[in-house]
């Protein structure tokens, strides 16, 4: 017994050891924080209860009979993040460069089944070379074992990955599939192939970082919602990401305790919108405002900012907010813009999150760009993200709502449940200008009768009066009493229940 219990402590004490010293001090070196170390970090003290710290790879090739260290480069378990249960693998760089054997791969599938049949969300701290180079295909065997239960848990469980050292080959479609990717500056990069295989193919010479970093990710290619400076503030955020998750497909969004009142009325939006519909303004300071202080959370703020995406808390609960950002193109919509926020979107309705929108959108951005790059496929996934929802809807029209933006936009058309105009809001096929050029077009050339037309159009259209005849918006709202209004209609909304047809899936336009 005593020779069992001190055969426990060594292997205890080698799997807490990883790669040895010297490989630690190298990662710390990299400003890197251990596999470890990470865990530490994102859980709660004392809650991290870790699995598997005893298994061994069985790959006896290329010497690696004798070369077995416990754990076999991934920490796994389950621990507790402001006292909600979340599963964790933290991918450990210092033992064979965090590389995927067969025996790693099983460690991470073991708690993501445990997760799926509990319905808790998985986190997985990516830090890896890849496939374990010498066991073959045994190595690729596991990854698309870990790839089938990221589609299986894919909207019964949030999952969510941070990436922290290198994510490089097919390794980089289990993070793909999660629902929120995270980077760390500097110290990560995700490529499908890598700078040597980029100047070989297409001679283009790129860098890892230029290629696939934090930057190029979070702004370029939009694969990552956020990229933080290091290790510490990446894990400090993604605890605080943590909070306004349900812990899956079956709970309610989690209310957290606030101090903000529900009535608190905010009369400098009542200036927010300028006179002239042709200025901009910041949408995010109409989120905010609105929001419990504090709560907004943004996703992706560096990439298709004409659209932004975020969770903010009304009265303490989770809601997902999509608003156009008349700061950036006009509030246009997009191949990217739209992509982004139908993603979001998704998310929400597969997690219960209430979805708030806020529209000012000029129309679908015109250019051959955007027709050979496929906006009427890419569009049509947003128009098909807020159509399928069936979560509570709530939408306010601050300012323009034209054209077929006007429908996707959460739009009462599609079971909207409570859809909100400010008196500034101008809804109609196309803005006034466009519109008078093609109907009035023999009176083209004579400025005063355009002129004319022009005013008669926008007082016709640019009030929310005509859409309000149809029912087609609920009320009009003062943009000071914002905050009170959907807090209401959150609040009825609460018990909300609505189902689509069954059907296996939908076939939504990828
Ligand atoms: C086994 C690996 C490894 C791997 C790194 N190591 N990658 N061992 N399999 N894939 C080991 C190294 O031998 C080294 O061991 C230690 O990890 C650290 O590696 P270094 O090269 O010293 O570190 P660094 O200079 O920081 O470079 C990191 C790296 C590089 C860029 C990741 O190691 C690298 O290019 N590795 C190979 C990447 C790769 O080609 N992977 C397979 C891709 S194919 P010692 O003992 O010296 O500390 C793939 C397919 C997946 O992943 C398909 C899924 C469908």
């Amino acid at each position: 017994m005593q020779e069992i219990i001190r055969e426990l402590e060594e292997k205890r004490n080698a799997a807490r050891l990883g790669g040895g010293q010297e490989r630690i001090d190298g990662q710390h070196g990299k400003g890197k924080l251990t596999a470890r170390e990470r865990i530490q970090l994102l859980l709660d003290d004392g809650s991290f209860e870790e699995w598997d710290m005893f298994v061994e790879h069985r790959c006896v090739d290329f010497g690696m009979a004798d070369h077995r260290i416990p754990g076999d480069g991934v920490v796994t378990g389950y621990g507790t993040i402001n006292g909600r249960v979340v599963f964790v693998f933290s991918q450990d760089f210092t033992v064979f460069g965090g590389s995927l054997s067969e025996a790693h791969a099983e460690k991470i599938c073991k708690i993501m089944d445990q997760a799926i049949k509990v319905g808790a969300p998985v986190i997985g701290l990516n830090d890896s070379g890849g496939a374990r180079i010498q066991e073959g295909v045994a190595s690729l065997g596991g990854y698309a074992d870990v790839f089938q239960r990221n589609v299986l848990a894919s909207g019964v469980i949030p999952q969510i990955s941070m990436i922290m050292g290198p994510c490089a080959g097919g390794a980089v479609y289990s993070p793909a599939m999660t629902d929120f990717i995270f980077m760390v500056l500097d110290s990560s990069y995700m490529f499908v192939t890598g700078p040597d295989v980029v100047k070989t193919v297409t001679h283009e010479e790129v860098t890892a970082e230029e290629l696939g970093g934090g930057i190029t990710h979070s702004t370029k290619s939009g694969v990552s919602d956020l990229a933080l400076a290091n290790d510490i503030e990446a894990l400090l955020s993604l605890r605080q990401f943590f909070d306004y998750l349900p812990a899956n497909n079956n709970e309610p969004p989690p209310v957290w305790p606030t101090s903000d009142p529900m009535d608190r009325v905010e009369p400098s939006l009542d200036s927010l919108v300028p006179t002239d519909p042709n200025m901009p303004y910041d949408m995010k300071e109409l989120i905010t405002k609105v929001a419990d202080e504090n709560s907004f959370f943004e996703l992706q703020p560096d990439y298709a900012k004409n659209i932004v995406v975020g969770f903010v808390r009304m009265e303490g609960s989770t809601v997902g907010v999509v608003a156009n950002q008349p700061m950036v193109l006009a509030g246009c919509l997009d191949i990217d813009s739209s992509i982004k926020a139908g993603r979001f979107v998704r998310f929400c309705d597969a997690f219960n999150i209430p979805v708030l929108t806020f529209v000012d959108v000029p129309g679908f951005m015109p250019g051959t760009a955007q027709e050979y790059g496929g906006i009427i496929k890419h569009g049509a996934k947003l128009l098909y993200a807020f159509a399928e929802a069936t979560v509570p809807k709530v939408t306010v029209i601050t300012r323009k709502a034209y054209g077929g933006a006007y429908d996707v936009m959460s739009s009462k058309h599609l079971r909207g449940d409570v859809n909100f105009a400010w008196p500034s809001a101008e809804i109609a096929v196309m803005g006034p200008k466009g519109a008078v050029e093609i109907i009035f077009r023999k009176d083209i050339g004579d400025d005063e009768k355009i002129t004319a037309r022009t005013e008669e159009y926008r007082r016709k259209f640019a009030n929310p009066f005509i859409v309000g005849r149809r029912g087609f918006i609920d009320d009009v709202i003062m943009p000071r009493d914002t905050r009170l209004r959907i807090c209401h209609s959150l609040s009825m909304l609460k018990d909300k229940k609505l189902e689509n047809p069954w059907r296996k899936h939908g076939n939504i336009p990828l």
